[in-house]
């Protein structure tokens, strides 16, 4: 049988910053209220020409070459966005194929929200296992600044643009792989963080541009807790169904929706804080892009070794959740 296994990740961040302070120009908070209901001091905005596609061509650059294949052994591309190039077609995934030069592989977009990532993930190792594909690049790319009511403090202060990928491989190796992926959703909660306009269910003879619009609206607070909880049972599952404890969790990689979700799961899960990436102050909340995101900045820094274990968890709109018990696996 074939195994999974996280060969390499890639990151993409856009150079404008737009900060606690200029979001206080734009509509009625401040830098306080944001960092302390938040954690969150900035987010990164894409250009008006640079789309979700070229942000996410970059991370996958990175993510290709540091898998050390080459582009033509890769059989499959998986996209997770809620803000593709274009609704509905084609999807960002064949868009960053070609623009890739990968030629002819299955391509195709996925819609989990901020779960997103760990949704690619699952997909991945399945076609991995069943023997369908070998080397699968998975990618969570966002500009959800597209998609985003900068009228509405409510959401416009959370979000944030970038890209992540990762190259998922099969190998002989048991050590090696992917050891679990939990996914699930539950629509009846789907009014809690929805993008209500724009699709066949909303009201196609109205000329008003709100009605048309695609923005995300948010019931903040009642999203809050009902990601705390659903986080917490989610990873104490994955890890009791693994025979896991924390504390041989190297990388706690969650979401990065908000400080104060992530320090709650993780008390419950009595981690450290060392155990705990954090980029959710200088990225804000990039949906699924998030976790690649964090999973790129601790390699880049050094800190995540070939072996180590990674947990992710994720929670986004749907509502849609899921965790995933991870080794990192480079290529020796
Ligand atoms: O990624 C997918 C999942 N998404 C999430 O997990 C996001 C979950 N939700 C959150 O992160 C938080 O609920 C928010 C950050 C969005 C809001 O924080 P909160 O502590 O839940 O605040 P709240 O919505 O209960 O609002 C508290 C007060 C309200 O004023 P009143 O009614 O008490 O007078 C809001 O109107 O804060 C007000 N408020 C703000 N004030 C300043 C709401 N947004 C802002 C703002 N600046 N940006």
């Amino acid at each position: 049988m074939a195994y999974a296994a996280f060969r390499s990740i890639g990151a993409y961040v856009p150079s404008k910053i737009l900060s606690n302070e200029d979001l206080a120009t734009m509509v009625d908070t401040s830098d306080e209220w944001i960092t302390k209901r938040t954690g969150i001091k900035e987010r990164h905005i894409a250009a008006d020409d640079e789309f979700t596609s070229d942000m996410g061509v970059k991370a996958a650059e990175l993510a290709i070459q540091r898998s050390g294949l080459d582009k033509s052994e890769i059989d499959m591309v998986v996209c997770a966005t809620i803000s593709p190039d274009y609704f509905c077609m084609p999807s960002t995934a064949t868009i960053i194929s070609t623009k890739l030069g990968l030629g002819n592989v299955t391509a195709f977009d996925i819609s989990a929200a901020c779960t997103g990532f760990v949704y690619i993930l699952s997909i991945a190792k399945a076609f991995i296992e069943s023997g369908m594909k070998k080397n699968v690049l998975i990618v969570g790319a966002e500009k959800l600044s597209s998609i985003t009511d900068y009228t509405d403090r409510g959401t416009c202060i959370l979000f944030g643009d970038g890209a992540g990928a990762a190259m998922i491989c099969a190998t002989d190796n048991k050590d090696e792989a992917i050891i679990d992926v939990h996914t699930g959703a539950d629509g009846t909660f789907a009014d809690l963080l929805m993008t209500p306009n724009g699709g066949s269910g909303s009201a196609h003879d109205s000329l008003d541009q709100e009605a048309n619009s695609c923005f995300m609206q948010m019931k903040g607070n009642e999203t809050f807790k009902v990601a705390v909880r659903t986080l917490t049972k989610d990873v104490i599952e994955i890890l009791q169904e693994n025979n896991i404890e924390s504390s041989a969790i190297k990388h706690f990689v969650p979401h990065q929706a908000n400080y104060r979700i992530i320090k709650a799961v993780g008390d419950a899960l009595k981690l450290k804080d060392e155990q705990v990436v954090l980029t959710v102050a200088k990225y804000g909340n990039t949906s699924g892009a998030s976790i690649p995101m964090a999973i790129n900045d601790i390699y880049e820094q050094g800190k995540l070794k070939s072996g180590e274990l990674m947990l992710l968890d994720a929670f986004g709109g749907g509502l849609t959740w899921g965790s995933a018990l991870v080794p990192f696996s480079p290529s020796k």
